[in-house]
């Protein structure tokens, strides 16, 4: 998956939590208009038809988030869905434990940043790759593309 061009390709979206929920769903629908899907999983996501790439990906696991942005290297990545998530019945005020909570807040909102920006380096290396072939493109010191 690393390093490939754009060029041809359809639009790319990838999902977390794609396994089921709204996370497959979304999978289903985006394959059925013609996307490709990264759909992204803890565990096995079943067989969706289209173009779809399963990639494991365990956001609760600190090494699990750094391997896919590796094995991401240089996919452009047109829509990020940040969907995996937990509930985390934490209780109420009374009965809150500190652990619960914070595992909440690792996986629904510490994770998502860290997915994000693993997308955006694979897509500011993408841009990278073509500017070496394509003109006009350029980067500004950041690493956007302009
Ligand atoms: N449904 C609602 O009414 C509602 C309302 C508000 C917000 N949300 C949020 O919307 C998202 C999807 O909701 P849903 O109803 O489809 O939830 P769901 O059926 O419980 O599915 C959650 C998805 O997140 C994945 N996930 C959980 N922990 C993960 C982890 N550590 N690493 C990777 N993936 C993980 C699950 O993977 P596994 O199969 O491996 O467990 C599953 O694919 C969630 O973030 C949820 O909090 C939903």
């Amino acid at each position: 998956m690393a390093g490939e061009s754009s060029q041809a390709l359809p639009a790319t979206v990838l999902i977390t939590g794609a396994s089921r929920g709204l996370g497959r769903a979304m999978a289903q629908q985006y394959a059925a208009a013609g996307w490709r899907v990264i759909a992204c999983g803890r565990s096995r996501t079943p067989p969706i038809e289209g173009n779809i790439v399963p990639e494991a990906l365990d956001v609760a696991n600190p090494a699990s988030i750094p391997d896919l942005a590796r094995r991401l290297n240089g996919v452009a990545i047109d829509v990020l869905i940040n969907n995996a998530g937990i509930r985390g019945d934490t209780g109420g005020l009374q009965t809150l434990e500190p652990g619960d909570f914070l595992e909440v807040m690792r996986i629904n909102t510490l994770a998502p940043l860290l997915v994000t920006r693993a997308a955006a380096q694979s897509c500011v290396r993408q841009a990278k790759n073509r500017c070496q072939y394509q003109q006009p493109c350029r980067l500004d010191r950041r690493g956007h593309a302009g």
